[in-house]
Parts: C-alpha cells; sequence; structure tokens
C-alpha cells in the first residue's frame, strides 16, 4: 500500500536565511502512530506546517494519500487535523460554536452530534456555552484538539498536546488518540516528555539540527540502541577486576565497590549465571544486585548529544 504521507528531500530556508530543514526524507504508513522527538529549534513545527500545506517548502516535495500538499492544498488539508503548538483562538466565541465553525472551514456539512461526542471525548461538554476567555489553559488546548477532530480527519497532527496539561487529561488525550487510531487515523505527534512516545507511538522518528537522525519501530529501537545493565554492590571494595574478566563487559567503579555489567538481551539468564559462579569462584561477592534498562529517553540523549 502507498503511504499516506511522504514527505521527499524537503528543506526550508526561512526569509531570514536560516535553514530550518536540511533534506527530510520520510514516509508514513496509513494508520501508524508516529513521535517525532527533538530538542527546542530542531524543526518538528516546521515541519508538520509543510505538511499540512500551511508553510512552503523551500526545496523537495511532499504527497498526502498521493496528493501534492502545494499544488493541492485543498485535498489534502481537508484530510488533515493540527493541533497547533500555540494557542490562537477567538476569545470571545464559545466552545461549541468554535469547533462546529471549524468543521464548516474544512467543507463538511454541520453535525452537531459529531461535535457533541469530541467535546464529550474531551471532557468539554459542560463547558460547550463558555467563551473560550472563560477557559483555563489547559481546556483551551482541549478545544484546539476538538477543532482538529471537527471535520473527522484522516491523518491528525499533534504538535506537543500535552505542554501545559495535566496528568488527568493527558490521560484522557492518549485514550482520545488510540481510538482514533483504532478507527484507522493516522497520528503524528511531537513531545517533549519522552515517556509519553515510549507508551504511545508505534514508530519513533528523532529530528536534531534541521536533520532526521533516525525514524525507526519504536520495539526494534529500543532493542537495538538500549542496554541492558547488571549492576551488582560489592560486599567488599576491589582495588582492580582480575584480568580474567577483562572485555567482556564488566566495569569497576571509581570507588571499587560496584561492578556494572552491560549484557545482551538475548542470552541474558546463560550469561549472567555463568558470571555470577566466575566472580564467586574469584572471591568477589555482592552485597545487592540490580538489573537497569535504558528508556527512549537515554537513547534519544544519546542520539542528539552524538548529532551535536
Ligand atoms: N519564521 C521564522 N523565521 C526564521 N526562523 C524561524 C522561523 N520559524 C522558525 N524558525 C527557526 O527554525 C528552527 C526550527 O523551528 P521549529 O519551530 O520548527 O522548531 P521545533 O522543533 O518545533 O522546536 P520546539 O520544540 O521549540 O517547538 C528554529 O531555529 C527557529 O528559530
Ligand atoms: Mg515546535
Amino acid at each position: 500500500m502507498a503511504p499516506i504521507i511522504s514527505v521527499q528531500n524537503l528543506t526550508k530556508t526561512y526569509a531570514n536565511g536560516f535553514e530550518a530543514l536540511k533534506g527530510i526524507n520520510l514516509t508514513v504508513e496509513k494508520g501508524e502512530i508516529l513521535a517525532l522527538l527533538g530538542p527546542n529549534g530542531a524543526g518538528k513545527t516546521t515541519l508538520i506546517s509543510i505538511i499540512c500545506g500551511i508553510a512552503n517548502p523551500s526545496g523537495g516535495q511532499v504527497l498526502v494519500a498521493g496528493h501534492d500538499v502545494v499544488k493541492d492544498f485543498r485535498a489534502t488539508r481537508g484530510m488533515i487535523g493540527l493541533v497547533p503548538q500555540e494557542l490562537t483562538t477567538d476569545q470571545f466565541e464559545t466552545v461549541f460554536n468554535t469547533v462546529s465553525f471549524s468543521r464548516g472551514l474544512h467543507g463538511k456539512k454541520a453535525n452537531p452530534a459529531h461535535i457533541e461526542k469530541v467535546l464529550r471525548a474531551l471532557s468539554l461538554w459542560d463547558k460547550k456555552d463558555n467563551m473560550l476567555r472563560q477557559l483555563s489553559g489547559g481546556m483551551k488546548r482541549r478545544v484546539l484538539i476538538a477543532k482538529a477532530l471537527s471535520h473527522e480527519p484522516d491523518i491528525l497532527f499533534l504538535d506537543e498536546p500535552t505542554a501545559g496539561v495535566d496528568v488527568t487529561l493527558r490521560k484522557d488525550m492518549w485514550n482520545v488518540v488510540q481510538e482514533l487510531r483504532a478507527s484507522g487515523v493516522t497520528i503524528i505527534l511531537t513531545t517533549h516528555y519522552i515517556e509519553e512516545a515510549e507508551e504511545i507511538a508505534d514508530r519513533v522518528g528523532v529530528i536534531n539540527g534541521g536533520q532526521l537522525l533516525l525514524v525507526e519501530d519504536k520495539a526494534a529501537l529500543m532493542a537495538k540502541l538500549g542496554r541492558k545493565q547488571l549492576i551488582l554492590d560489592l560486599a567488599e571494595p576491589l582495588e582492580r577486576l582480575p584480568d580474567c574478566f577483562a572485555g567482556n563487559g564488566l566495569t569497576l567503579e571509581a570507588d571499587g565497590s560496584r561492578l556494572t555489567y552491560d549484557f545482551d538481551a538475548d542470552n541474558e539468564q546463560e550469561s549472567i549465571a555463568a558470571l555470577l559462579t566466575r566472580l564467586g569462584e574469584n572471591n568477589i561477592h555482592f552485597k545487592d544486585l540490580s538489573t537497569r534498562q535504558s528508556s527512549l529517553e537515554d537513547i534519544f540523549v544519546a542520539l542528539v548529544g552524538a548529532s551535536k
């Protein structure tokens, strides 16, 4: 099946000469959840804005369901819902009207039942007659999501949707996202909360300095780049590690009281058992043992650090 989004050699140089995107290639399959991670200024919002057709590329091409986002703006924009990073809403309009109006802007017939469903899912129904200026910051963000869902888009972009949002709402929001995904909607989100990407995404892309450092299946990425460590707190500090342990992933920490062992997740049982036996044979005893598995955050920090 052709990808629903295809980004080819995309570049963006802003009017002041700043090169925000330096040749991005990316394809997104229908129905997946892709998380884009990257530090401030990496180019995430720029990339999303171009795919949504609200900013022009300097070079390259973006196809959405086979349509060029520049030449065929109306066709592609109608398929897309965008929850922007910045809050920009008419303060004096009511929640219900704002969301209904947004549906109309995308050329869809009025459908109050759909608007009600969206507002209920985002716990906004009891605020439907409030003016936007009467809402809290987190509620305004929910209104942006409701607007993006008002016209039943095939593709939903969420540009840092959970910034400034409390834990309960974040959970509600991810439930909505999972339901949308189950109904076939493709979702692309950016977030600074890496644990969120870890929880919710199928694939993860890392952007830094206008370049896509990688895009990969989340589980494969964690298996490939994630490290597993066994940590042994020693009963007696060691001065040095016996030579027979050299080069097998075992390290003695600075003050000699802790050993860390980098091990391969595929055959962990056997190699750890063998190691512990061998340590015992060498009179090295430990008082505590723990394991540590690197998170997506560790991988992200390592990748972005290395690309600076
Ligand atoms: N209109 C503009 N003119 C010039 N430079 C811009 C403009 N908009 C963005 N930039 C620059 O492009 C780079 C990428 O910005 P962008 O907003 O895409 O980053 P981001 O990854 O979304 O960051 P954040 O995590 O802070 O939202 C930044 O260095 C920014 O200063
Ligand atoms: Mg941004």
